[in-house]
């Protein structure tokens, strides 16, 4: 059951938000009653996101085409968003990829990859959206990290994603203590398996063994990730800063 949150006048920035977990929050702020702009690498499905969330809620939405491992592309997505709402009060910063294979395997090209991504990008973005809320003098930002950044999922050999998510939880911290002054407070929420593509369109093999070693026996709805996402943006989490929040139906306590 969600919580009734009140996001009116709010302005959030959702990467990743074409599809899957940034797709849910994204509606689940809109319903909650703020603007929402959507941020995804792929243009034609953000346009059609923003679309569809405009029409079901009545708020403003833009999209914005951006690759948030790419500094100017990031920048430029910033200045958009502060062009057409002026003030950016929450950043779900969540734009992220997987790419498995075993690590004596594993390219230069592949680990750079999901490390600029998954990390750098979480960086970049979260300095050019904190740079408009050190002007307005307030704003909340939840980095997506996983599971992966605490344990090594089995069976898939994915040891630049995790080291990636690794990354992002600590990063999380860091900017947390750096802009305590300007009162912005940086959380992340670490899911676990979520019923998206990124983790549905995976070898049977896989799944079975996740299920297994998963106390609750079932991935995370997109939904009940979401519910974290807006508690950690919101001003009811006002004494949280540089915490990370597993939602992972208790894998990391076995
Ligand atoms: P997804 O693959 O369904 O969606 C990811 C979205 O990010 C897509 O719309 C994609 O176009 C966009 N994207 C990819 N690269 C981008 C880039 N360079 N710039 C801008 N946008 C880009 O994945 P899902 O499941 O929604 O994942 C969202 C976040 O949650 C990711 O950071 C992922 O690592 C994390 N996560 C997912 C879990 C899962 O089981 N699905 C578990 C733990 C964490």
């Amino acid at each position: 059951m969600a919580i009734n949150y009140d996001y009116k006048n709010k302005n959030v920035v959702v990467t990743g938000a074409a599809q899957g977990i940034g797709k849910v929050v994204a509606k689940s702020f809109a319903k909650a009653g703020a603007n929402v702009a959507i941020v995804d690498l792929n243009a034609e499905k953000a346009e059609e996101v923003a679309k569809e969330i405009a029409q079901e809620f009545s708020v403003k939405t833009i999209s914005i085409a951006c690759d948030v491992s790419n500094p100017d592309e990031v920048i430029a997505m910033a200045e958009k968003a502060e062009k057409e709402f002026k003030t950016v009060d929450v950043l779900f910063n969540n734009a992220g990829i997987n790419l498995h294979g075993p690590a004596l395997e594993m390219t230069y090209e592949t680990w750079s990859k999901v490390l600029s991504v998954n990390l750098t990008g979480i960086f970049l973005v979260a300095k050019e959206i904190a740079k408009i809320m050190v002007k307005q003098g307030h704003g909340s930002i939840v980095n997506t990290g996983s599971m992966s950044a605490s344990i090594i999922n089995r069976p898939q050999a994915q040891c630049a994603y995790n080291a990636s998510k690794a990354g992002v939880v600590h990063l999380t911290k860091s900017l947390a203590m750096e802009w305590i002054e300007h009162r912005i407070r940086v959380n992340s929420i670490s899911p676990g398996y979520t019923a998206t593509e990124m983790s549905i369109n995976v070898p049977e093999e896989w799944s079975k063994v996740w299920m297994e070693t998963t106390p609750m026996a079932r991935m995370a709805k997109p939904e009940e990730i979401a519910n974290a996402v807006l508690y950690l943006a919101d001003e009811s989490s006002a004494y949280t800063t540089g915490a990370d929040l597993l939602v992972d139906g208790g894998f990391t306590a076995w």
